[in-house]
């Protein structure tokens, strides 16, 4: 059956022809209920074939920043499209990505000074990892090959980025084709005894300051940021802060580093930079590390590059995107939205809010369910988060668990109303009876 758009709008339909063609990420297709059938999407909230409305609880993988159609970025958008579609970036240069560029860097912590585009959040990360290598190849320390991360750290499925990453529970087949990588545990002490065994091996360190996101929204004290960056200070590497969700506000700061109070060396940033409408990632540098590339040789050059880097549609929105960050200074109202879920899951909690762990840092409330392992383990691949996330979507809530981890991170537009319903559907996977 066809809408007056022409398109088939018997969600049956559409989900029998995706059963047939597509594979999903993240996804047990032998296992998992079909997937939502989704028509369209406003500020919070998803409508689907069926008319049902969820809302957006984890936005959209932590993309939707300021809410879904945001006219503003509809518009940049179109006029950009009209504009100038796309033109390769080597060798070439347009007003978005220049202009974009300045922005970043104008917000960025102190120091970052270079902007290298790149499509989403692993691409961003691969940057940074190699930019790192080449670098200290170049000069002349090419025994610098260990990278170091943490445990439970996840940042992204590209190789070099599975490498950084946990292996547990996604990345274990890969293990022989992942290069070498030391895990510190989350403690100021462990990190350093780590870095100074290393000693000139040490590539660099990466981390997501402040929250850990795929690996359970673990938080961490900004003392323990601040007492990495002195880690790398004290040893000559570098610090990549992995920002790719903290980014644009979900902590209440614009980027987490800000609010540790530290400075990283470089910074990778996507999802919430075009406000979650279109995929553009950027990895920042300070300006020695650019300007240890520039050679006479040519082959001392960064030889990386996507088709679409830097593409001026992506760059027009996330221009527009910024915009709006500063005009409704999106980072504060993502924290009270998220300290409104935060004080409604508490009252009902009373005194177990405790013992599951009810957490929050700016726009992202999280809470362990008792039961399962946590995020970064087996718990993570249960079949109950799958059945958590039917009882989510019977209350009209769009949720994820990460294995027995509950959490919320909903865009900045979620209304009053749409946070109780949130906060309610996060107690009902507590209680089920509720
Ligand atoms: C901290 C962090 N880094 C990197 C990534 C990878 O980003 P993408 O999925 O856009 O490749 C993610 C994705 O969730 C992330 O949370």
């Amino acid at each position: 059956m066809n809408d007056q758009r022409g398109n088939r709008d018997a969600s049956g339909d559409l989900v029998a022809r995706d059963a047939r063609c597509v594979w999903h990420p993240y996804t047990q297709h032998q296992l998992e209920a079909a997937p939502l059938p989704v028509a369209s999407a406003s500020g919070a909230r998803l409508r689907l074939h069926d008319g049902r409305e969820l809302v957006d609880a984890i936005s959209s993988w932590w993309t939707c920043l300021h809410g879904h159609g945001e006219p503003q970025l509809v518009e940049a958008l179109r006029a950009q499209a009209a504009r100038l579609d796309h033109v390769l970036f080597a060798g070439a240069t347009h007003e978005p990505a220049v202009r974009l560029a300045e922005e970043l860097v104008r917000r960025a912590p102190r120091g970052l000074s270079r902007v290298f585009y790149s499509d989403d959040g692993s691409t961003a990360v691969e940057v940074a990892l190699k930019l790192v290598r080449q670098h200290w190849v170049q000069h002349g320390e090419s025994q610098r090959a260990v990278f170091v991360a943490l445990e439970c750290g996840y940042h992204g499925d590209t190789f070099g980025a599975m490498a950084v990453g946990d292996p547990d529970p996604f990345f274990r087949a890969f293990e022989p084709l992942l290069f070498r990588v030391e895990r510190a545990s989350i403690e100021a002490g462990a990190l350093e005894a780590l870095v100074a065994r290393l000693g000139s091996s040490c590539a660099g360190v990466i981390v997501e300051p402040l929250v850990q996101g795929a690996g359970g929204m673990r938080m961490h004290a900004p003392e323990f940021l601040r007492a990495v960056r002195a880690t790398c200070d004290r040893h000559g590497v570098p610090l990549i802060a992995d920002e790719v969700m903290t980014g644009f506000g979900r902590t209440g700061e614009l980027f987490a580093c800000a609010k540790a109070g530290i400075e990283p060396d470089l910074l990778c940033v996507a999802k919430g930079l075009t406000g979650g409408m279109l995929p553009l990632a950027a990895t920042l540098c300070r300006e020695p590390l650019y300007a240890s590339f520039l050679h006479a040789d040519r082959s001392k050059a960064f030889f990386h590059g996507h088709s679409f880097t830097a593409n001026p549609i992506a760059c027009a929105v996330a221009l527009a995107s910024l915009a709006l960050v500063d005009e409704r200074d999106t980072p504060r109202r993502l924290d009270a939205l998220g300290a409104s879920i935060e004080r409604e899951l508490a009252a009902a909690l009373g005194a177990r809010a405790a013992d599951l762990a009810l957490r929050r840092c700016g726009g992202i409330v999280a809470l362990d369910l008792p039961g399962d392992s946590s995020g970064g383990g087996a718990g993570y691949l249960s079949t109950r988060a799958l059945a958590l996330r039917a009882l989510a979507i019977e209350r009209g809530v769009l949720l994820r668990p990460l294995g027995n981890v509950v959490y919320a991170m909903p865009p900045a537009c979620t209304s009053a109303e749409d946070a109780s319903r949130i906060a309610r559907a996060m107690l009902a996977l507590v209680d089920p009876g509720r």
